[in-house]
């Protein structure tokens, strides 16, 4: 059987403020085999790392990603909402992120979080970031913006992406090859459902977020899923390294 993959959800985002340097630092610690990460773009037209569309969650300013400049954003306290400790954490850009990783073997899932908010060319501004590192065999993009995953493909044929998805989808594997996509990442009720047997079976990863429970990660590692996202690597290691 396949091992399962452990990827770090936002970076260690259990342990660490979410998609900031500290996070990304503390999951190559940790030796995971891959990270997870989301991406805006700012006013000024640069990608950033951040889940939420606004700032507000997760630093001390508020308002739109889409309506603040990269200094801006980057004035910005995106640690001490988590732990005073972090204070001095800022939003990564996407190209800070890209220069941390590359000289380890992790992979990369960049997700390009334009469900919400249409970001006017996010794919080509994305494709090109990567394509400035040496290491796109090990960079996955996934969207729950579907045609964002086509338009990717359209642009470069070599790049792997995955179709993000909260539901099981009809067709999947079917669905998958038509918009090039080679892989699906599941919402963690979908890990457990006949569609994603399915596409195992035809040889299709599934990769399933957010598993922060331990009966869940044995459950699924024994299964052989393609991989977890989690909020705890480390924990998830140590499960895998006793099933084992
Ligand atoms: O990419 C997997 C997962 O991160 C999708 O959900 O909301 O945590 O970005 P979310
Ligand atoms: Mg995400």
């Amino acid at each position: 059987m396949i091992e399962t993959l452990i990827f770090a959800h936002r970076g260690s985002k259990g342990t660490h403020p979410e998609n900031t340097s500290a996070a990304f630092k503390e999951a190559v610690r940790l030796g995971v085999d891959g990270i997870e990460l989301d991406v805006h773009l700012t006013k000024d037209n640069e990608l950033v790392v951040i889940h939420d569309e606004t700032v507000d969650r997760t630093t001390n300013g508020s308002g739109y990603v889409k309506e603040m400049t990269l200094a801006e954003i980057k004035s910005l306290d995106a640690g001490s909402w988590f732990s005073s400790k972090f204070e001095s954490e800022t939003i990564p850009t996407l190209s800070e992120v890209l220069e941390l990783l590359k000289d380890t073997k992790i992979i990369l899932n960049i997700e390009i979080k334009n469900d919400l908010v249409h970001y006017e060319g996010i794919e080509a501004k994305v494709l090109a970031e990567i394509e400035k590192y040496s290491y796109k065999d090990r960079i996955i993009v996934s969207s729950f913006n579907h045609q964002s995953i086509a338009k990717i493909k359209k642009q470069d044929k070599e790049i792997e992406t995955a179709l993000l998805t909260m539901i099981e989808l009809d067709d999947p594997v079917q669905y998958a090859n038509k918009l090039g996509a080679a892989a699906i990442h599941v919402y963690e009720p979908v890990a457990f459902s006949n569609m994603t047997k399915n596409v195992m079976e035809n040889n299709l990863p599934v990769r399933t977020f957010t598993i922060n429970d331990e009966k869940k990660m044995k459950q699924l590692i024994s299964n052989g899923i393609s991989a977890i996202m989690t909020d705890y690597p480390e924990k998830a290691m140590a499960i895998r390294d006793l099933i084992k």
